[in-house]
């Protein structure tokens, strides 16, 4: 296998769908062999139908049992990861912050943070038995800005911005970038669902549209594009960068 990623063992998480399948797709498409996760079961197989050498595992990433499971599973078939993606997430409650419900925002919290942590908790070991490595985590355009649309989203994905900036800093000394992508508006089943949760989705996508100055949403391919210039030597002396991909939002 020839590419960017020959031989390289790859982590991630949220494999199935939207980013972090576009993510698998390219490192597959870059020689990587891939441990992907997801709690879609269907959306993993069908995935590593078309990523050669591929293990799936089925977790639920706010769950430890599940990700040190899956990372045992990735060590016995390849050896230790020396590149993880944590793409997993959700949307959560859409309510006014002080609305939300307890159980809402301490399952998004779960998944978005806990999940983005328990990721580096089990993978950044193997990545040092590698030798060094890279991490991305996907935060988002929001988790750099306050949200009237998304508050709780929006304060999930700045703590996942801020444990990505503290894990650069523990990790630097052992060869370990770990840097965050924060996509703007990009095309996945995520982005369908945030216009169908409102109450005039056309009105919303117009509204979000206006919102990125290059006047079009982002494709799941561009955000790959970035994750692996995030993830290779070219970026050798890149860490703790938050990177916005939002066709301009937040200039
Ligand atoms: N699409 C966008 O516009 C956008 C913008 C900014 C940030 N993001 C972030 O990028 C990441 C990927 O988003 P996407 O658009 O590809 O979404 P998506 O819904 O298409 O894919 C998310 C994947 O995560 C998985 N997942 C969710 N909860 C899980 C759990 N508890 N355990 C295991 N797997 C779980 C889902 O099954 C799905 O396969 C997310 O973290 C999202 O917040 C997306």
């Amino acid at each position: 296998m020839t590419g960017r990623f020959a031989g390289r063992v790859a982590a991630i998480t949220g494999a199935a769908s939207g980013l972090g399948r576009a993510v698998a797709e390219a490192l597959a498409a870059e020689g990587a062999r891939l441990l992907l996760m997801d709690r879609d079961a269907a959306g993993l197989e069908a995935l590593a139908a078309r990523c050669p050498d591929a293990l799936t595992v089925v977790i639920d990433v706010s769950s430890a049992a599940d990700m040190a499971r899956a990372a045992a599973a990735g060590l016995d078939r390849f050896g230790p990861a020396s590149l993880l993606v944590t793409a997993a997430g959700m949307l959560g409650p859409t309510a006014p912050a002080v609305e939300a419900e307890e159980a809402d925002w301490d399952r998004l919290f779960d998944v978005n943070v806990k999940g983005t942590w328990l990721a580096a908790k089990c993978f950044i070991p193997q990545i040092r038995a590698a030798g060094g490595g890279a991490v991305v985590t996907l935060a988002s355009a929001a988790g750099l800005t306050g949200s009237l649309s998304l508050p709780a989203y929006s304060a999930s994905k700045g703590a996942v911005v801020m444990l990505s900036r503290s894990l650069a800093l523990a990790h630097a000394p052992e060869g370990i970038r770990v840097n965050c992508v924060c996509p703007g508006s990009i095309e996945t089943p995520m982005l369908d669902a945030t216009f169908a949760a409102a109450a005039d989705p056309a009105a919303r996508m117009a509204e979000f549209r206006a919102r990125h100055p290059l006047g079009r949403f982002g494709q799941a391919r561009e955000v790959a594009d970035t994750v692996l210039f995030l993830l290779g030597e070219g970026a050798g002396f890149v860490t703790g960068v938050s990177l916005p991909v939002d066709g301009g939002r937040l200039a």
